[in-house]
């Protein structure tokens, strides 16, 4: 700890307020893995699979003759609610299949990764979990200040107030902006083309580089909507109040009240506007939050606002009504292009089949990117038009090669075709850029063997099964290769 203070930037500074920080969900959502975890045996009910976390932060894991172990070196989360751990092979970082959970006190199958028959070790970690969790591409130091405050060394160095944004002084939506990046989920988060910088940086509109969709349903009254951005917008306070409610109108972002004093904390916040029309039916010193703001029954870690942020006169039903979804609408007050809405209906279709015919549709009449070629191969393929989806596959690897989905689509067409070298060319082009991708890999191990590659089709599988030790078909071609892994 005083390690780190000494080290941080703005600590000569601000000395209070980079130790209070500290003690921050956010501060503390992601880091190396330097403190014990609880040990623990579990047994996965979907595959059987043993796993026990140990000294040395070491996950073993077992199932039938498979067995093996991984140390589990960052975690993400600050284990408020719970956290997922990450491990990294030949350099690239992946999920651990297992993740502790706070309020159970327990370790159990992590979020995505239950249901499987076997053992799940070759997912990569998400670059989105990292933007939300830390501050650069490795899982390390939490949320920094200047995810909010931007670059800080101009100020540091000169102590100039003008070199360093203070959210709260910036127009509404630049200010607004800085707790979206992270905070408002929707149902698509589309980045869009032509950005002038990659990254946003606190100052930015988040409509410069991203379209948020969500659905336009008339029962979006909060209840349908999931982040905690988006639930506050559907509330009458913020409808009312406009501008001059924002999430810093109730949080500092610096500190997290303790928990005896969280009643009178949020208290003054609303009464910070409701000073001429107290509540009817309760008095102006009780807990406003515990009825105008309840928490859902049981909390997990599937980002979802746990606390109700539509702010209720009374509390509404949970669930949402259910019923055919009719429309996406863009979130941000700035509209959204073709590109942009065609890319956010593909990724609301995955989980709503009812737009499905429509993404297809805009997809089709959409400017033609890598991203938007790309989604518009995957749904010629699905619905069996192989030979639009190839020719888009050859558009895609033509401007970018060894792109994953693309390249190793179009060597599954091309293998199809007795196209075996270029077949092979195309998933070693893919797994040069990606070498985790075991579907890849595994197609190219067969290829190499039917064309009498004995010994690199061993190679390819020895590698898979590096990434993947419990791949099904690999261990079965290895041995009827007469390999050992
Ligand atoms: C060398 C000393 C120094 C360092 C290091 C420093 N600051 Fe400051 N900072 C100041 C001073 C002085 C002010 C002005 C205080 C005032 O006006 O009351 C200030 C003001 C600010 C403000 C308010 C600006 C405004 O417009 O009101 C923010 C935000 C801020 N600092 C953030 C940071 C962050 C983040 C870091 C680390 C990246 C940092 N500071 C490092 C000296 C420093
Ligand atoms: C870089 C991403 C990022 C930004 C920017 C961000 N948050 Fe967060 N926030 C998170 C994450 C991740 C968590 C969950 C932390 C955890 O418990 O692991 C979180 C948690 C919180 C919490 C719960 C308490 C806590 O500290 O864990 C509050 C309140 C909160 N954020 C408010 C804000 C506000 C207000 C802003 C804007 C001023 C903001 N956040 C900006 C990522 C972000
Ligand atoms: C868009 C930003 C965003 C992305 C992407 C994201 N998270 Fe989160 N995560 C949050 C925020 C904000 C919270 C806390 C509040 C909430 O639940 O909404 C959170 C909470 C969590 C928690 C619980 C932390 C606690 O409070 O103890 C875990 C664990 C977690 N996330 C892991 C992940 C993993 C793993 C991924 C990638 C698969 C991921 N997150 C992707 C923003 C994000
Ligand atoms: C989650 C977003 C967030 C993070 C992370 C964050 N800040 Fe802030 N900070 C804010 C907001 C919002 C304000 C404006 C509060 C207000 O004036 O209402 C602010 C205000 C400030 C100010 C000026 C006002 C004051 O309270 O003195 C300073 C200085 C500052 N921050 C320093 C830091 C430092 C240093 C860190 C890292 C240890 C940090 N901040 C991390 C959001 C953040
Ligand atoms: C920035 C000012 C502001 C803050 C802070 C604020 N409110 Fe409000 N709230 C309003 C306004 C304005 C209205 C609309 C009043 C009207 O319709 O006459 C409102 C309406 C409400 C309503 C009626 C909702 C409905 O559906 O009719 C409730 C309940 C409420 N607020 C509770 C709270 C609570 C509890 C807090 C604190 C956790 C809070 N408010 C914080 C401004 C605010
Ligand atoms: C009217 C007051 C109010 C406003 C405005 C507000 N919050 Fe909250 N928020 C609360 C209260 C009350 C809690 C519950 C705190 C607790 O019990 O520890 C909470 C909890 C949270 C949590 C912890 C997870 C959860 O769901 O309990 C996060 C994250 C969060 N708020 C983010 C935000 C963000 C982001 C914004 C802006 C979009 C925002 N809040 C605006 C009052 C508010
Ligand atoms: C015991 C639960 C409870 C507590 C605690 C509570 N309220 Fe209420 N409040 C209610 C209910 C129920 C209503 C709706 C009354 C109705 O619909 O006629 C209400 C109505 C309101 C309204 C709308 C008033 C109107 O006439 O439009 C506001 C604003 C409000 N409360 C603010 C607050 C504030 C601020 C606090 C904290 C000082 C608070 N409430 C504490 C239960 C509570």
């Amino acid at each position: 700890m005083l390690l780190l203070l000494a080290a941080h930037l703005c600590a000569p500074c601000h000395a209070a307020i980079v130790e209070q920080y500290q003690t921050t969900g956010m501060a503390r959502s992601s880091g190396k893995l330097d403190f014990a975890i609880p040990p623990a045996t579990l047994t996965d009910p979907a595959s059987g699979a043993l796993y026990r976390i140990g000294a040395g932060h070491r996950m073993e894991f077992e199932r039938g003759p498979v067995r093996g172990s991984r140390i589990l070196q960052w975690f993400l989360g600050s284990g408020n609610v719970g956290r997922s751990f990450l491990f990294s092979v030949d350099g690239i970082l992946f999920q651990a299949p297992v993740s502790y959970y706070s309020a159970a006190r327990k370790w159990d199958i992590s979020p995505g990764y239950e249901g499987k028959r076997t053992i799940q070790l070759a997912r990569a970690v998400e670059p989105g979990c990292l933007q939300c969790h830390a501050s650069a591409a490795q899982p390390e130091g939490g949320v920094s200040c200047e995810r909010c405050h931007g670059p800080g060394q101009e100020h540091a160095r000169t102590a100039k107030p003008a070199a360093i944004v203070q959210p709260a002084k910036l127009p509404p939506p630049r200010r607004d902006a800085i707790c979206a990046q992270c905070h408002l989920t929707g149902v698509a988060r589309v980045a869009t083309a032509n950005r002038k910088e990659a990254t946003f940086r606190p100052g930015d509109l988040l409509s410069d580089h991203l379209a948020v969709f969500v659905w336009d349903t008339p029962e979006a009254g909060g209840v349908d909507a999931t982040s905690h951005y988006e639930r506050l917008a559907a509330s009458r306070c913020k409808q009312a109040s406009g501008d001059q409610l924002w999430c810093g109108s109730c949080h500092d972002s610096h500190r997290e009240p303790a928990p005896a004093a969280k009643a009178a904390f949020y208290r003054q916040r609303c009464q910070s506007c409701h000073t001429r029309q107290p509540c009817t039916q309760a008095p102006a010193t009780s807990d406003c939050a515990s009825c105008h703001m309840p928490k859902g029954a049981s909390r997990g870690v599937d980002h979802v606002a746990f606390t109700d942020h539509s702010i209720p006169r009374r509390s509404r039903p949970a669930a949402a009504p259910a019923g055919a979804r009719r429309a996406l609408r863009p979130f941000l007050p700035a509209p959204a292009g073709p590109r942009e809405t065609a890319l956010g209906y593909a990724i609301a279709a995955v989980t709503e089949p009812a737009v499905r015919r429509q993404a297809f549709e805009l997809l089709r009449q959409a400017p033609r990117d890598v991203a938007v070629m790309a989604q518009l191969a995957q749904f010629y393929d699905r619905m069996g038009q192989e030979e639009q989806a190839m020719a888009l596959c050859e558009q895609i690897v033509a401007r970018e090669p060894g792109h994953p989905a693309a390249a190793v689509n179009l060597g599954i067409y091309k293998i199809k075709r007795g196209q075996t070298a270029e077949a092979i060319a195309l998933w070693q082009a893919a797994l040069a850029r990606n070498p985790a991708m075991t579907g890849a890999r595994m197609n190219l191990a067969v290829a190499l063997w039917r064309g009498g590659e004995r010994e690199a089709a061993l190679a390819a599988l020895r590698q898979l099964l590096r990434f993947e030790p419990d791949h099904e078909p690999a261990i079965r071609l290895l041995r009827e290769l007469g390999g050992s892994p």
